[in-house]
């Protein structure tokens, strides 16, 4: 690098609201869904999250993805199942999810164990997909080493042209996932680097017991 970058000049104040018990009250899913509702207003793009899993070797690795729907048992995501994060998960189900919503100064961290959704389920919401990104899934050996990019793009456009106007069946490698989480904390950034930060830890084998506790910034 020919210019030295200038980090440590850059420093803000925190200076979101409290996050207290009384007001996060005792289930996680009901406090993520009221940051979500406050940061869909506030954020970009609000379901964007950082996905960390580990590999046959122990080594992280993260990446971010689209969090597409949260039911009462979990988090959903879609990608390739032969990806290098499928493959992760394929050895070591377990993985953590962040959120950072910039505005609100929030971050949420969701550690789990992930499943594989049914094919039926996967089968529906890339239904629900827009055509280019149906057909596109076609191309993608995702993580895979490209020698030609060109040639990827030239069989894009043969695959439009077969599909056109046809429905585009999923794809064998193209699936989701549901994180069901044992772990949430919720940080909120506050003045003075004094944040809030709420750890909920699953009790039981049901999603409804929690135990929280409050955690030093
Ligand atoms: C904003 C954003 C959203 C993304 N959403 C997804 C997604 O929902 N599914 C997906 O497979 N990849 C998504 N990606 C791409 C991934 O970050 C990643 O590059 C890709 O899934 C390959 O990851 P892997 O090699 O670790 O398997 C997204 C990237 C960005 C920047």
């Amino acid at each position: 690098m020919d210019k030295k970058l200038d980090l440590k000049s850059i420093r803000r104040e925190y200076e979101g609201p409290r996050l207290l018990e009384e007001e996060a009250g005792s289930n996680p899913f009901e406090l993520f869904q009221k940051w979500f509702e406050q940061a869909l207003k506030e954020e970009i793009d609000p379901n964007a999250m950082t996905l960390a899993t580990v590999d046959e070797n122990h080594n992280p690795d993260a990446r971010i993805m689209l969090l597409k729907e949260v039911n009462e048992k979990g988090f959903i995501f879609y990608t390739n199942y032969h990806s290098k994060k499928g493959k992760d998960l394929a050895q070591n189900p377990k993985a953590t999810i962040v959120f950072f919503w910039h505005k609100m100064v929030r971050q949420v961290r969701i550690f789990g164990i992930v499943e594989k959704l049914s094919e039926q389920e996967a089968i529906e919401y890339f239904q629900q997909r827009p055509f280019e990104s149906q057909v596109a899934a076609y191309l993608s050996k995702q993580s895979e080493i490209i020698e030609n990019r060109d040639e990827v793009e030239k069989k894009f456009h043969q695959l439009l042209e077969e599909f056109k106007n046809k429905p585009v069946p999923k794809p064998e490698s193209w699936g989701g996932y549901i994180l069901i989480p044992l772990k949430f904390e919720f940080w909120q950034g506050r003045p003075a680097r004094f944040h809030d930060r709420l750890l909920y830890i699953r009790e039981s084998t049901s999603i409804e017991e929690w135990k929280r506790y409050r955690l030093y910034p």
